[in-house]
């Protein structure tokens, strides 16, 4: 799979994630798209097929994090699924990350794309201090956790747009770097803190940008989608 944009579809119902995305149906490009917990939880399963149905690839944004045989269990679930890409938390450990990757594994050797969580940008270095009692800098922190999914065999981590350069310097350019907190230059952050134009991502080596608000708020989201992908690929 090549570079992307993913589209944070974060709507509460069928109905609606459905409706939005029926303004992209005379697109060339299908958007590749981002289901999260809030979708998921709400509709199961079926949602991911239906979306799936309509030609979409999918980012299953669930983000695992249990003991190793349990998530091994659960990934074994979700390839049936038939997703492109999905995570969990490096902090459940490397044994994690591997039983993880083995129920992933479908009988005929392939695989959705994992891809692990760091440290949430959520997470600042007071709050990991204080209330996970990690006392390295963040970025340190950021660093190793990419460095441990990859020895796991992962594929690659989500991280800030600001965190990319480091992880690809510490885990390698193949090893792929996916990141929200992406604004253009004229819009609202919202509750984003570190945020990044679609072509500042580019410059720093980005993989895939998922992108919600931007394009899920604008008055006219194809456009918008649009202006991501010129500024992220062209
Ligand atoms: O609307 P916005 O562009 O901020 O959406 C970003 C998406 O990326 C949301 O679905 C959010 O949950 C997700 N995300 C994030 N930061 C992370 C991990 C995921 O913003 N560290």
């Amino acid at each position: 799979m090549g570079k992307d944009v993913i589209i944070a579809c974060d709507f509460p119902s069928r109905q609606e994630v459905l409706a939005f995305l029926n303004r992209f149906a005379g697109e060339e490009r299908k958007p590749f798209v981002k289901i999260g917990m809030e979708l998921f939880y709400a509709e199961g399963p079926e949602i991911v097929r239906e979306i799936k149905a309509r030609g979409h690839k999918i980012f299953l944004d669930l983000k695992l994090h249990d003991i190793p045989n349990t998530v091994m269990k659960a990934m074994r679930v979700l390839s049936g699924l038939d997703v492109d890409l999905c995570n969990l938390h490096a902090a459940g450990t490397v044994a994690m990350m591997k039983a993880a990757l083995e129920g992933l594994t479908r009988p005929d050797g392939t695989r959705p794309l994992l891809i692990a969580v760091t440290q949430l940008t959520s997470t600042d270095q007071q709050s990991m201090e204080e209330d996970l009692l990690i006392r390295e800098p963040i970025e340190k922190v950021v660093r190793h956790y990419a460095q441990k999914a990859r020895e796991a065999g992962l594929d690659g981590v989500v991280c800030s747009p600001r965190e990319s350069a480091e992880v690809k310097e510490a885990c390698g350019k193949e090893f792929l770097t996916v990141t929200p907190g992406v604004r253009f230059a004229d819009g609202d952050t919202g509750d984003q803190k570190r945020v990044m134009t679609p072509a500042q991502a580019k410059e720093i080596g980005s993989d895939y940008i998922v992108v919600g608000r931007p394009i899920t708020g604008a008055a006219d989201p194809v456009a918008a989608y649009r202006r991501c992908l010129a500024e992220f690929l062209d």
